[in-house]
């Protein structure tokens, strides 16, 4: 995969690969992902761009044809904007294989990123199977958002190979990646994590295993703030964001936010917060559970604090929430 071509082609972070890197990374060809919705389909994405064999895998093959179809749009943006050529897109595409069959999709491979839907009993059968699938050597990482890291490697026969390595939403664009340690987490596994994510121009952290570690920690009770002040009727869905877009120079408002993640991802983090911490301070708020519980998840269901409409950025208020004097 490093090869010389490969290395001139692939933009590393704030600077080119250094020999550590290039000898840390040599064994990492083939990345397996697993779950290929929102956050799949961007990490897909990314490897695949920069050189690697990337094996995406989903129960749903539905999904994964929609994950390729986002790839590829979104590859088609960085076009536009003259950051991929079209060679590099198809010859991108082409490292990418779609597997339904967990045992096929791992065999042979160096690094797995689990990212399928934040629900601790599925990830903990999801490494269970993993550990059994992949070879003894296979890093496996996890892209939850909240779920402990040291938990889900008790369950497999290799804790100090289990690691949190934690993307933002969308995986394209954004920087950051937290790398979560275990309380078994193998040091190499951690450095190796961290070249891998700068290899990929992504900025690394490196944090403890801590429920909602730092960027959820701060970030869920945040947007779960914003959802009791509009349950409350303190102020509607836009003064909300509005205030929080102008005031505070955020990109985009705490609700809207909400809806690009998922409520269905916020309400597990937040449950995962009040149950790891046992602090009623980060009890998700009531109607956050319902709109989740009615399945309202934002962006991906189509509704959640606005409406959505695939192909348009306009932002419309959810009807439930134009009259400003309602109540749950
Ligand atoms: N959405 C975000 O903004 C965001 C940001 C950072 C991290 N995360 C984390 O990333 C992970 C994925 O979140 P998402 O938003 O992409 O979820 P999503 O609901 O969009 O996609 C989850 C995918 O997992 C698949 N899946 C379910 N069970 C599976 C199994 N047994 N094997 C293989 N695939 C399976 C589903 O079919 C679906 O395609 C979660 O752990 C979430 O907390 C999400």
């Amino acid at each position: 995969m490093l090869t010389t071509e490969k290395q001139a082609s692939v933009k590393i972070g704030q600077s080119e690969a250094n020999s550590n890197t290039i000898e840390m990374l040599k064994n990492v060809k083939t990345i397996a992902v697993i779950g290929s919705g929102t956050m799949g389909n961007g990490i897909c994405h990314v490897f695949a761009q920069c050189g690697f064999k990337v094996h995406m895998m989903d129960i749903n093959q539905a999904a994964m044809d929609r994950a390729l179809v986002t790839i590829g749009k979104n590859m088609d943006r960085q076009i536009a904007k003259n950051t991929l050529t079209e060679e590099a897109k198809q010859t991108a595409l082409s490292n990418i294989l779609t597997y339904t069959d967990m045992a096929d999709a791992v065999k042979d491979a160096d690094v797995v990123v689990e990212a399928a839907t934040e629900n601790i009993d599925l990830k903990v059968k999801i490494f269970q199977q993993l550990d059994q699938l992949a070879p003894e050597r296979t890093i496996l990482a996890t892209n939850t958002s909240s779920i402990s890291i040291t938990r889900i490697g008790s369950y497999t026969k290799r804790p100090g190979k289990v690691i949190g390595m934690h993307f933002m939403n969308p995986v394209p664009v954004m920087r950051l990646v937290e790398i979560i340690n275990g309380y078994a987490t193998e040091v190499e596994v951690t450095n190796t994590i961290y070249l891998l994510s700068e290899y990929i121009g992504k900025v690394p952290c490196i944090v403890n295993d801590y429920p909602g570690f730092i960027s959820n920690r701060i970030l869920m009770p945040m947007i779960n703030e914003a959802v009791l002040s509009l349950q409350e009727g303190v102020a509607g869905v836009e003064e909300i964001d509005t205030i929080m877009k102008l005031g505070m120079a955020h990109p985009m408002g705490p609700l809207q936010l909400a809806d690009f993640i998922g409520l269905d991802t916020c309400y597990s983090i937040m449950n995962v917060l009040h149950m790891g911490f046992g602090n009623q301070k980060y009890a998700p708020a009531t109607l956050l559970a319902n709109m989740v519980q009615a399945g309202y998840y934002g962006v991906k269901s189509g509704e959640g604090f606005y409406k959505h409409t695939p192909g348009s950025k306009e932002l419309v208020v959810s009807d439930r929430f134009k009259n400003k004097s309602w109540k749950i």
